[in-house]
């Protein structure tokens, strides 16, 4: 048998992840491979763990990447701090929230699981009855829930989290890089994320971090942490040991690009990049609505990052998708658990995040609406986005 040589094609990622790569972000990947404890390598991880303490606004020493996807992320943040018989309560809006639950229960917590109707945020004034009476060790939420295009408020679930005492564990993993999250001022206590979205880096890496009372508990524990691999007292011996220890070999091939991701994020401003995130989701929203398309999300909880449309009675989610990514060359993501063919998941993370792609991605939505039948006004989506667009101009944001 013979295989051609690959070439995978280029496509316009825009759905939940992961996200189109800025070429500047993916080149990087083809530098030099360096062994995982030549001091040109271990600078590189220094610089990684700096730049990544000012994306996640901490000043938490143990801040650095875990290999292994924003799954490992969950994993490691969530093994590392809870210990069995801890109690745990989960506020579950959507898909990855019920996953934090299943692997707290893996690590032997008591669970509470507490759950709001998806596409809305969780209700803190609900949400603290249960913490008032459970008094857990930890409490836990989703920020960015990519299932339902929820951004959760945090100012009351960390307010909560002080007066009750329990650790404050949060899921990042669509809201880093693309919407403010402060992981200092806020007081989360333990947080994680992946690298292929509003980062802008490739597939593989879960940045975390740990603020001192994590690490406290973490120091504390009665039993070793279940996951050698994901276990961060192992792992931090690599990270900011001295000397260094072998722990895993590090993929620095990965790394290396989410280090530039991480220079060039910062090189814009955070301020700048939540701004363009906001105006760009803005702007999609109008032009959906525009094409009369409802969407899951109400707009005081929009998630700028990932945007959730209805899809229209009658039309086929597959078709619609398929077609888009045949004919126009978009990935658009379909709809998770509950919300499987009842919504498109339409991503603008990181260099995904573009006018140009905004304006492209309702122009192909338009054309494939009409041709399986939903009636829209001809060039009304691209309208309605150019004209939030023009506003925001004028307003001078
Ligand atoms: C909110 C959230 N948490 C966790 C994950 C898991 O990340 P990964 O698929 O990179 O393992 C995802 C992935 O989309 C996510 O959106």
């Amino acid at each position: 048998m013979t295989y051609q040589a690959l070439q995978p094609s280029d496509k316009l990622l825009l759905g939940p992840g992961p996200a189109s790569v800025e070429p500047a972000i993916l080149r990087a990947a083809s530098l030099n491979v360096l062994g995982y404890l030549d001091p040109e390598f271990v600078t590189i991880m220094d610089e990684t763990m700096e730049l990544l303490r000012a994306v996640f606004r901490t000043s938490n020493e143990l801040t650095l990447v875990v290999p292994g996807t924003g799954m490992a992320g969950m994993e490691a943040a969530v093994y590392n701090t809870v210990e069995p018989g801890d109690k745990v309560v989960v506020a579950v809006n959507g898909f990855f929230g019920e996953r934090i639950a299943t692997i707290a229960e893996r690590a032997g917590g008591e669970v509470t699981v507490v759950r709001y109707p998806w596409g809305q945020a969780v209700d803190p004034s609900d949400l603290v009855k249960v913490v008032r009476e459970v008094r857990p060790a930890i409490l836990a939420c989703v920020h960015a829930e990519t299932s339902t295009g929820v951004l959760q408020p945090m100012a009351e679930i960390t307010r909560m989290a002080r007066e009750y005492d329990c650790l404050l564990l949060v899921d990042a993993v669509t809201s880093l890089g693309g919407c403010p999250l402060e992981i200092d001022k806020w007081g989360i206590d333990a947080c994680y994320s992946g690298s292929q979205k509003c980062v802008g880096a490739l597939p593989g890496l879960a940045p975390l971090t740990l603020g001192p009372r994590a690490r406290a508990k973490l120091a504390a524990r009665r039993t070793p942490v279940a996951s050698w691999y994901l276990d961060l007292t192992l792992i931090e011996k690599y990270w900011t040991g001295n000397p260094r220890a072998y722990h895993h070999t590090a993929p620095v091939n990965l790394i290396y690009p989410i280090r530039e991701a991480l220079r060039m994020a910062l090189d814009e401003g955070l301020e700048n990049r939540w701004a363009r995130h906001l105006l760009n989701a803005r702007a999609l929203r109008a032009g959906l609505r525009g094409l009369g398309l409802g969407l899951y999300s109400e707009d005081d909880v929009m998630l700028p990052p990932l945007t959730p449309v209805l899809i229209p009675d009658g039309v086929e989610d597959a078709k619609v998708r398929t077609a888009m990514l045949n004919e126009f060359g978009i990935e658009i993501g379909g709809g998770l658990g509950d919300a499987k063919g009842k919504i498109w998941r339409i991503g603008l993370m990181g260099y995904g995040s573009q006018r140009r792609h905004v304006l492209l991605v309702l122009t192909a939505l338009e054309q494939l609406l009409l041709r399986f039948g939903h009636r829209a006004e001809a060039g009304a989506g691209v309208a309605a986005a150019g004209a939030m667009y023009d506003a925001a101009a004028k307003a001078g944001s």
